[in-house]
């Protein structure tokens, strides 16, 4: 018999996907030009040219054998020596090669953290709104996720819930800033109070929490300002890194778990995520283009671009009368829907080829999320249309 779950998966399509599908059909018609899709997060500026200069001075320089032969199960030592240094040299850590990773995305990194600190039936808390693979990443190890309601004022953590979350099944707990959906920079406050709190809890419950930190917008924050480094606030931290935004190559597949030098059973983690990985069929990313980030991590895309049409966003919808958060990071912006249905909100927008996300999927109903990785001209243009759609739908807003 074929698996029933999976099967059944068949029928909860992706609303993104949906969307983006709508998008791309619309763009038939009219031209993709004038459809203005906020709906994916893909992003819109290329590579830097060192990765791609490593990966062929890779390809030309190395021994083809030992370039696309298979890694060690717990990843080139190259790879690992290399991430290790550079996260000392910014963040003033102590990481060891041996304590680091390599996966295929956040997504990998995620899905063997989690599996390392959790057992089937324990429980994960994380934080709304968020990002909804998260429901596969830690169902799919047999956990169960917890979600504590999100602080809409400034989508930081809201801590007066999170208190009646903690119970003797929870074995983690699974962050994400800068945040997808929201944008929200989680401040060095928000950071040392969860971490107060971990350890609270930790300690009146008898077991350790793990933080998992999931870290692929980490290079894209706003005003000059840096990304406060979770692990530097709580020593129980997995650290989930992909390349995927910084270097702009999702679809290479490259990223790191990075264990901190003071979580407990550090020197057993990764060896277990290359037990893990065993199972889950992954057995390490592919070589050439982790190598390839290996030798331009501190490199960047030009990911300026976001903060420019975050700005345009972000001014036209306070102007609009918009109640919106100002995102401190990543590429997404979440507003409150002018009406408290937010998929009936972004119904109405398809009339002006606006294509923005619901927020129910993130668990934040009665907002929508707007990815504006997508040409700065283009968000120009879609300017106009925003102001169109809310003048003409919600006249008395
Ligand atoms: C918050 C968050 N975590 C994890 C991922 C997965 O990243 P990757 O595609 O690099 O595996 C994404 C991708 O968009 C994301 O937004």
């Amino acid at each position: 018999m074929i698996n029933r779950e999976y099967l059944a998966m068949l029928g909860n399509k992706s609303v993104i996907r949906e969307l983006s599908e709508y998008a791309t059909a619309r763009g038939k018609e009219i031209g993709y030009d004038n459809v203005f899709d906020f709906s994916l997060g893909n992003p819109s500026v290329p590579a830097p040219e060192s990765y791609r200069d490593n990966a062929i001075r890779l390809l030309q320089e190395e021994e083809p054998l030992k370039l696309h032969g298979y890694n060690p199960t717990q990843g080139d030592p190259r790879v690992k020596e290399k991430v290790a240094a550079s996260l000392n040299a910014r963040f003033g850590m102590s990481y060891t090669g041996n304590l680091i990773f390599p996966t295929s995305g956040a997504a990998g990194a995620i899905a063997h953290a989690i599996r390392c600190v959790t057992e089937p039936g324990e429980e994960v808390i994380v934080f709304a709104p968020y990002f909804s693979e998260y429901d596969q990443y830690v169902g799919g190890a047999g956990a169960k996720i917890r979600v504590v309601p999100m602080k809409a004022d400034d989508f930081q953590i809201n801590f007066e819930a999170a208190e009646g979350f903690f119970n003797e099944k929870t074995a983690a707990v699974l962050i994400n800033t800068p945040n997808n959906p929201s944008g929200a920079v989680y401040t060095e406050e928000t950071l040392s109070r969860l971490a107060g709190l971990m350890a609270q809890k930790s300690e009146q419950l008898g077991h350790t929490i793990f933080l998992i930190s999931d870290e692929p917008y980490r290079e894209i924050v706003f005003d000059g300002k840096k990304q406060p480094y979770p692990a530097k606030f709580y020593p129980h931290t997995l650290t989930c890194y992909s390349f995927s935004k910084s270097l702009s190559v999702p679809g290479e597949r490259i990223g790191y778990v990075a264990v901190s030098p003071d979580c407990e059973q550090a020197d057993k983690m990764v060896p277990m995520m290359g037990q893990i990985s065993r199972g889950t069929g992954h057995n390490c990313p592919s070589s050439l283009p982790m190598l390839a980030a290996a030798f331009c991590l501190e490199d960047t895309s030009d990911l300026s671009v976001y903060e420019t049409n975050m700005n345009l966003l972000y001014d036209t919808f306070k102007e609009l009368g918009f109640t919106v958060p100002r995102p401190g990071g990543t590429f997404y912006i979440m507003p409150k829907a002018l009406e408290e249905d937010a998929v009936a909100f972004c119904k109405k927008a398809l009339k002006y080829d606006l294509v923005f996300v619901p927020g129910d999927g993130f668990k934040a109903p009665g907002f929508f999320r707007v990815a504006y990785c997508v040409d700065t001209e283009k968000v120009e243009r879609s300017l106009a249309a925003i102001r169109r759609f809310v003048e003409t739908e919600y006249p008395n807003r």
